[in-house]
């Protein structure tokens, strides 16, 4: 069994570039599933129904998403029913945290969820909602996205799942990190898989508007940068041999 998770996908440039390099995916890594986060996928805010609707003929299974879930206002009217879901602690009640899908004869739980630290640290605690579900409901393999600014509250979450959970990724700061691998107990996991979308902004961004902030503290509108694109995933393994592996892929490449 093999998943391939593909990293935050920001605006169209996200949306594209996945679109194009899926062939080569499937036939470089032959996962059985695709799972994307796409919470900034409509020019970084949230997910439209024509988004969600390109992204399901692409062959993505389930899309998680994060801090960003409501900010498009569209998905109100189509996240029922849909294979998307948002953080289990976002206090929302609309859609749901978890699904369970069932691949051949697997049944396969994945769970979104949000970090407090840097975030909002009114968000409810994520630690022990994954943990409840994890202990209550019926899988073969378990999948958690936990989309979290800081990488210590990434990591504790790690090893307070690990031999719970088969699979973890964090998401949301849009940068892949290099400590993917298998936890002593047997949890895969990586504290960032990276970002899907423009490669030379800062995180998705045109990178002036970001650096004029940081300097001048102004705050003009963001805009999705221009110009080569990236894509970042991670391929999980289930068996017969466990691993993960990161998978970085850009326009600057030969
Ligand atoms: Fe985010």
């Amino acid at each position: 069994m093999k998943i391939l998770f593909i990293g935050d996908i920001y605006g169209n440039p996200g949306i594209d570039y996945l679109i194009e390099k899926i062939p080569f995916l499937r036939q470089t890594y032959q996962p059985n599933l695709i799972f994307a986060n796409a919470e900034n996928s409509a020019n970084g805010r949230g997910i439209t129904q024509k988004i969600y609707k390109k992204l399901m003929n692409a062959g993505i299974s389930i899309i998680t998403m994060g801090n960003h879930t409501w900010k498009n206002p569209d998905l109100k009217n189509f996240i029922d029913g849909s294979n998307i879901i948002r953080p289990i602690n976002d206090g929302s009640n609309m859609g749901k945290g978890y699904t369970i899908i069932n691949y051949n004869d697997k049944k396969i739980l994945i769970i979104n969820a949000l970090g407090k630290a840097f975030m909002n640290e009114e968000n409810e605690p994520p630690f022990e909602m994954v943990k409840q579900i994890l202990d209550t409901q019926k899988y073969d393999y378990s999948f958690l996205d936990f989309h979290a600014e800081a990488t210590s509250e990434k990591v504790a979450m790690a090893h307070f799942l690990d031999g719970k959970v088969d699979m973890m990724v964090g998401t949301h700061t849009h940068i892949q990190t290099n400590d993917d691998r298998l936890l002593p107990n047997g949890t895969l996991y990586i504290s960032d898989v990276g970002m899907t979308g423009p490669l030379e902004g800062v995180i998705g961004v045109k990178k002036e508007i970001i650096i004029d902030r940081f300097i001048y503290g102004q705050s003009r509108p963001n805009e999705v940068a221009e110009g080569p694109r990236q894509l970042n995933a991670v391929l999980f393994t289930l068996s017969p041999k466990r691993k993960i592996e990161k998978i970085h892929l850009d326009e600057t490449q030969i």
